[in-house]
């Protein structure tokens, strides 16, 4: 009985490994726009797609990180300035793609670019700093897929959400995980609706990876600018050993656990773009593999005791 179940499971895996490694054909021909591509997962993936051979079509929010893209590319590659806060940005960098890819329409839409925005406890926050995070992660998400939909369905291509593992479990406060739970729940609703049109949507959920993102410099500054706008009455219930606990927690255990290769996430997204059977979740990193894609399975109270635990405890707690 054991064996034949190990024979199933061993079958399984070899049809999937058998139906992932079929690529689809004419990648030279095909488009890839990509959003926040100036650095990180965007810079690294417009190149390795543009060494791969695909048109690549990269937005980045300055014009100085696209000079230096293109300086570090193919002639096949073409940039534009995007910030994806701004409608008149959507709808200028729409027009220009169409006019590159013309009837062909997109392959791939890429939505990665992102913010880690103002976090800390949510009490330390405002509803500004929420906006903040929200306006760029998700409603910029959903804005430039609804302006460059039509012509995904026109190439029947692929659209690639970039979420994050803190969109399957909110371990902290702030307007981050929020917006890529958002982002879970449109590729979901958006995946059912497309596959009426032969398009296929993806999202990648990393775990920590080292990133300008993940600067452990930027990261404390972004803590205690939240900190310092916190209220007198919020400060004495939190109380400054809890600040310095966190802070503590974040640069000694988290960040440095981050990951350096950046291409395990990459490779996801080639692999979601240039399959003929793309997964639907990829998820990359050990942290997410091993410890928050296990505990968001977990029963909550379970999950909520242990992410209890790790936090520090406020100077007022009962
Ligand atoms: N690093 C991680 O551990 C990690 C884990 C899970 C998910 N992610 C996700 O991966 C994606 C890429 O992040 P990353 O880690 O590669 O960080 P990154 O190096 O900071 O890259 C983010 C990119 O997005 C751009 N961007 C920011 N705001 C923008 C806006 N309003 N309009 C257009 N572009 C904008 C940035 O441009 P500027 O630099 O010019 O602002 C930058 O090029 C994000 O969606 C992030 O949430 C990252």
């Amino acid at each position: 009985m054991w064996l034949y179940l190990a024979a199933l499971v061993g079958l399984y895996y070899l049809v999937r490994w058998y139906r992932e490694r079929q690529v689809v054909s004419h990648l030279r021909d095909k488009y890839v726009f990509i959003t926040g591509c100036g650095s990180g997962f965007g810079n690294l993936l417009a190149r390795q797609l543009d060494m791969r051979g695909l048109r690549v079509l990269a937005a980045c929010r300055t014009e100085k990180a696209a000079e230096q893209l293109r300086a570090q590319s193919s002639d096949r590659l073409e940039t534009v300035t995007l910030d994806i806060a701004k409608t008149e940005n959507i709808t200028a960098a729409t027009q220009w793609v169409k006019e590159r890819v013309g009837d062909r329409g997109l392959w791939g839409l890429v939505n990665n670019a992102g913010i880690s925005g103002p976090s800390g406890c949510n009490e330390w926050l405002t509803k500004q700093d929420f906006v903040t995070t929200l306006n760029v992660n998700l409603l910029g998400t959903i804005e430039v897929t609804l302006s460059l939909l039509p012509l995904v369905r026109k190439a029947r291509g692929r659209v690639v959400n970039i979420s994050s593992i803190a969109g399957r479990l909110s371990a902290v406060g702030g307007g981050y995980s929020i917006s890529k739970y958002g982002v879970e729940a449109f590729s979901d609703s958006l995946r059912r609706e497309l596959a009426h049109f032969g398009v296929k949507v993806a999202v990648i959920e990393p775990g920590s990876f080292k990133t300008n993102m993940t600067n452990t410099e930027r990261v404390l500054r972004q803590i205690r600018e939240v900190w310092d706008q916190a209220g007198s009455e919020i400060k004495e219930i939190y109380g400054r050993k809890f600040l310095e606990s966190y802070l503590k927690l974040i640069s000694e255990h988290v960040l440095p656990a981050a990951e350096e290769n950046l291409s395990e996430v990459t490779d996801c997204m080639e692999h979601a773009l240039t399959a003929c059977h793309p997964r639907t979740r990829y998820s990359a990193g050990w942290d997410a593999k091993l410890f928050y894609l296990p505990m968001s399975y977990m029963p909550t109270f379970l999950a909520d005791a242990i992410l209890t635990r790790i936090l520090p405890r406020p100077a007022k707690a009962l």
